[in-house]
């Protein structure tokens, strides 16, 4: 596969400085010097390719979430680009647009390299999308969503499975910035990519706002929705209709899981003056790929040993050498995760497939849930029924893990092979 007619990208993976508190110096691990990594927006039928330099004294990986790509560009766990090396990634690009994004995966590191900000939105647009007429150019807006710990210095404090409580909310890695938004319509494209903490988006006003896609891409039309659940690793588009709110109004965006006040607010939306709008959101926006009859169905069971930290599938840890189950080429298959644990949240992520969810806790799945997904948010004792398709253009090697990514180093996580 060659790299002509491909759209160049260059990520360089370094230590560096970055103002996240006002007037504050923090270090952090960045792509290309920021924090987080670069936007990097892709067109859907054109090869991307990223040429990756590791600068850190670390392995790394380039792993692109959401991204159906072959197993020696996936960026897994074991598939290391050592220290003072490069690596190039190939994404043939060849899915529907959807908000996607690339983060750090080497096994055992990644949990404090995305938490120190390996981590970026990868934009994938397509002609579809383009002639819906949703806000887009500087009206389509990705929203980082993370936490942090801050040490008297500055610095980011990593602390392995100890996200709860009072972090600060970052995003676009700023403290609870405020947006100055014109009166009209907005996509804002948001990621949980926090190493744990959980979002439930809402408006400080309590309306209602658009969801019009889900992980992988548009939903068949769009959701009204007060609230947004994303467990770490989800994304979801929405669309705000700021003019509806007199100049002036102040916004915030909310997460309604905060368990501490300290983290309730997100960020906060300042309406300034009427622009003319001429966005839309139609009321189709793009039909799902028709349901294919699984012929297997598999069972995940995610539980934790609390005394050792250790986490398993199935009551097995990660084992790089072990490949947990084999899947056909092309193949169509029904999955029910369950979390045996009653206080734990955990979530599920599988690497090159998406997937639709069938049910939750035995009934209907979530209404933000009912488009293209990649990673599933699992409550503590819920479980999930999902129907995973494969494209049959892809073979080889690949994993699926909680995305609670401390949990993951932990050994929350499984290979599979497609053969
Ligand atoms: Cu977001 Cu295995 O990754
Ligand atoms: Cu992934
Ligand atoms: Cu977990």
């Amino acid at each position: 596969r060659s790299t002509r007619d491909a759209d160049h990208y260059r990520l360089v993976a370094a230590p560096a400085w970055a103002e996240i508190l006002p007037g504050v110096r923090t270090p952090v691990l960045a792509y290309n010097g920021t924090f987080p990594g670069p936007t990097i927006r892709a067109r859907a039928g054109r090869r991307a390719v990223v040429e990756y330099v590791n600068r850190l004294g670390e392995p790394t990986t380039v792993h692109l979430h959401g991204g159906e790509v072959w197993p020696e560009d996936d960026g897994g766990p074991m598939d290391l680009v050592a220290p003072g090396t490069a690596r190039r990634y190939r994404y043939p690009d060849r899915q529907r647009a959807a908000t996607l994004w690339y983060h750090d995966h080497a096994h055992h590191l990644e949990s404090e390299h995305v938490y120190r900000g390996l981590a970026g939105t990868y934009v994938l647009h397509d002609r579809h999308e383009a002639a819906l007429g949703l806000p887009s150019g500087r009206y389509d807006v990705p929203i980082v969503l993370k936490d942090a710990r801050f040490g008297a210095d500055g610095g980011l404090v990593y602390l392995p499975g100890d996200f709860g409580g009072r972090t600060t909310i970052l995003v676009n890695g700023r403290p609870q910035p405020y947006f100055r938004v014109a009166a009209r319509k907005y996509r804002l494209r948001l990621l949980n990519a926090a190493n744990m903490r959980f979002f439930n988006a809402r408006l400080s006003t309590g309306d209602a706002f658009q969801q019009i896609a889900t992980d992988r891409g548009l939903l068949p039309a769009p959701l009204t929705t007060t609230e947004l659940p994303l467990s770490p690793g989800e994304r979801a588009d929405i669309v705000v209709d700021f003019s509806r709110y007199e100049p002036g109004t102040r916004i915030v965006l909310r997460n309604g899981f905060s368990t501490h006040p300290a983290t309730d607010a997100i960020l906060r939306f300042d309406v300034c003056g009427r622009v003319r709008d001429g966005s839309r959101v139609p009321e189709r926006l793009a039909a799902l790929p028709a349901l294919r009859p699984a012929t297997v169905t598999r069972e995940f069971r995610l539980s934790m040993d609390e005394r050792t930290g250790m986490g398993f599938i199935n009551g097995r840890a990660f084992d790089a050498a072990r490949i947990d189950f084999t899947v056909a080429r092309g193949a169509a298959e029904t999955w029910r995760i369950v979390n045996d644990n009653q206080v734990i949240e955990h979530n599920f992520h599988v690497h090159l497939a998406g997937f639709r969810v069938l049910e939750r806790n035995g009934g209907p799945p979530l209404p933000t849930e009912r488009g293209l997904k990649d990673t599933v948010m699992l409550p503590p004792g819920g479980s999930v029924r999902i129907r995973v398709s494969f494209d049959p253009r892809y073979r080889g090697d690949y994993v699926y893990h909680c995305h609670v990514i401390d949990h993951s180093s932990m050994g929350m996580m499984g290979r599979f092979r497609v053969a």
